[in-house]
């Protein structure tokens, strides 16, 4: 089966968000669209999937020109998408999801024994076993919810899956699992659209890659004759530069001082120092406690025992707002519920933390306000047409550059930083590296909890790695490989490496 998408044009109001594109994609392929936050790859896959009307173009498969008004019609045509915000109803079970408006029926009563029977061969078939169909959809993960989904889309025979940014949340094994699954369907002659801008994943499971940008078409590459710079170059046209831009500013005094620090229950014995103008980078595995630092630190998790000094000396925070007084930032792992809000405008978040800065006797003076803004507008790249407009308007890449903003307004003394560029394109993360070592040149100091070793190990001067609540070393980044890193959050015996890296 082949599927081709002309001419796409759509706009939403005024905003023309696909500008005549073009995408192609055939049965036993598995195709990313990649490009960065924003560029328009949700809005071609909901066209793709009869979610959205496109104002101009065509859609034709096996080079017959077909009309998708809705969803309906896509399932007709066999088209099934996974969705970016996932789509199972919580509260009903993992068969009724799956069977939601055709549900298998006998005497006119819907028959559950069927419904069952059917669920559980189509989740066998994606290697769900240990999902049970009549569980609660919404007490399963992430992970395990995208299985379901994609166990539906198979029932429905679905002959071209459209999965968007399917990896975002998903556990390291997740993935596997889930590739596992795509390249079982490519070799069923399922046709895959991939989307994603996770340049290692395109290359390991991608036979094809189109990239959008802005809105338009930019071009169709065969994977293995591309590169990660030409795909990157496609993506945010221009070079990147340095994938991860150099600091040239050498530690100063410490500024941070944590010895054997303990919350409630999540994290103990937790010692180490941070200079102004250095980056400690936290690593480890999902749920050994690195976000737990961050937020004991705050005032957000309770401190139970140890000690905590800031610029010599003894730092006692009780909230948030202390923490902030005393010259804490914190960018959280969670920006929609934490970093920002959503609801207010892009000058407002901006602003939200120091107004006081641009207050003549108590109150607020726009003017110098709205100058300030635009200023970190221009310098962090922030994507908006307009200050004034909701944080929640822009794409992911674009909220993170304005939780930065807050704080490069007035840089705190000790910055925390949680997944800083989780959800970011590359061309983003490359504008985050750039802020985070102008912070450091300024002389802030830098926790910084990553995920992604490659991060943690090019941007941290030292990388502190833990293991089940507890610090497994502190290793100089240079020099540290991520073998040793993974070796040290797995739990594995590393001292000899540390205690070079503690003297
Ligand atoms: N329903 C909508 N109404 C208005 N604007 C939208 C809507 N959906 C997406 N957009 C805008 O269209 C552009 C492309 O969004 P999207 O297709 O989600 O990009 P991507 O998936 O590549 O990150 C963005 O600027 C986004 O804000
Ligand atoms: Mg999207």
């Amino acid at each position: 089966m082949q599927v081709t998408m002309r001419g796409i044009d759509k706009a939403f109001g005024p905003v023309r968000v696909l500008d005549s594109v073009h995408f192609n994609i055939g049965g036993g392929e598995i195709h990313a669209l990649m490009g960065e936050n924003g560029a328009g790859k949700s809005t071609l896959m909901k066209i793709l999937s009869g979610v959205y009307l496109p104002d101009r173009g065509e859609i034709l498969v096996d080079g017959k020109p077909v009309q998708i008004r809705d969803t309906v019609d896509a399932e007709r045509a066999g088209i099934a998408i996974i969705h970016q915000e996932l789509n199972l109803i919580p509260q009903l079970s993992v068969m009724e999801n799956m069977f939601l408006g055709r549900e298998p029926s006998r005497f006119g009563v819907v028959d559950r024994k069927a419904m069952r029977a059917q669920s559980r061969k189509w989740l066998d078939t994606v290697g769900a076993q240990r999902i049970d169909p009549d569980m609660e959809a919404g007490r399963l993960s992430i992970g395990q919810q995208q299985l379901v989904e994609i166990a539906k889309a198979l029932s429905l025979d679905a002959r071209v899956l459209v999965m968007d940014e399917p990896t975002a949340a998903l556990t390291h094994h997740e993935i596997d699992t889930l590739f596992e699954i795509m390249l079982a369907l490519k070799s069923r002659g399922v046709a895959l659209v991939y989307v994603s801008h996770r340049m290692e994943e395109i290359f390991r499971i991608c036979d094809k890659v189109s990239v959008l940008r802005d809105g338009q078409f930019v071009g169709e590459r065969v994977t293995r004759e591309t590169s990660f710079d030409d795909i990157v170059r496609l993506m945010v046209g221009r070079e990147l530069g340095e994938r991860f831009p150099k600091r040239s500013t050498t530690p100063g005094a410490v500024r941070l001082h944590v010895s054997d620090l303990a919350d409630d229950g999540n994290v103990s014995g937790i010692t180490f120092d941070v200079r102004a103008g250095e980056v400690l980078g936290i690593a480890g595995l999902m749920g050994a406690g690195r976000s737990e630092i961050l937020r004991t630190l705050f005032g957000v998790n309770r401190k139970t025992a140890g000690t905590v000094t800031l610029d010599g000396k003894p730092l006692d925070v009780r909230d948030a707002t202390s923490a902030i007084d005393a010259g804490i930032g914190f960018v959280t792992e969670d920006r929609k519920n934490q970093g920002l809000v959503l609801g207010m405008s892009v000058r407002e978040n901006a602003t939200l933390v120091h107004l006081d800065n641009y207050a003549r006797l108590g109150v607020v003076d726009t003017a110098a306000e709205r100058d300030a803004v635009d200023q970190l507008i221009k310098q962090l790249r922030i994507r908006t047409r307009d200050a004034e407009l909701d944080v929640k308007s822009l794409s992911g890449g674009n909220q993170q550059k304005v939780v930065f903003a807050k704080w490069l307004a007035s840089p705190p003394k000790v910055l925390l930083l949680d997944e800083p560029t989780r959800g970011v394109d590359v061309g983003g993360k490359a504008e985050i590296y750039t802020i985070v070592n102008q912070l450091a040149s300024q002389g802030v100091a830098i926790v910084m909890v990553s995920s992604e070793l490659p991060e943690v190990l090019a941007m941290s001067d030292r990388v502190l790695v833990m293991h089940q609540g507890r610090q497994n070393g502190i290793f100089p980044a240079d020099g540290a490989t991520q073998e040793l890193i993974m070796t040290a959050a797995t739990g594995g015996d590393v001292t000899a490496a540390g205690d070079a890296a503690a003297a």
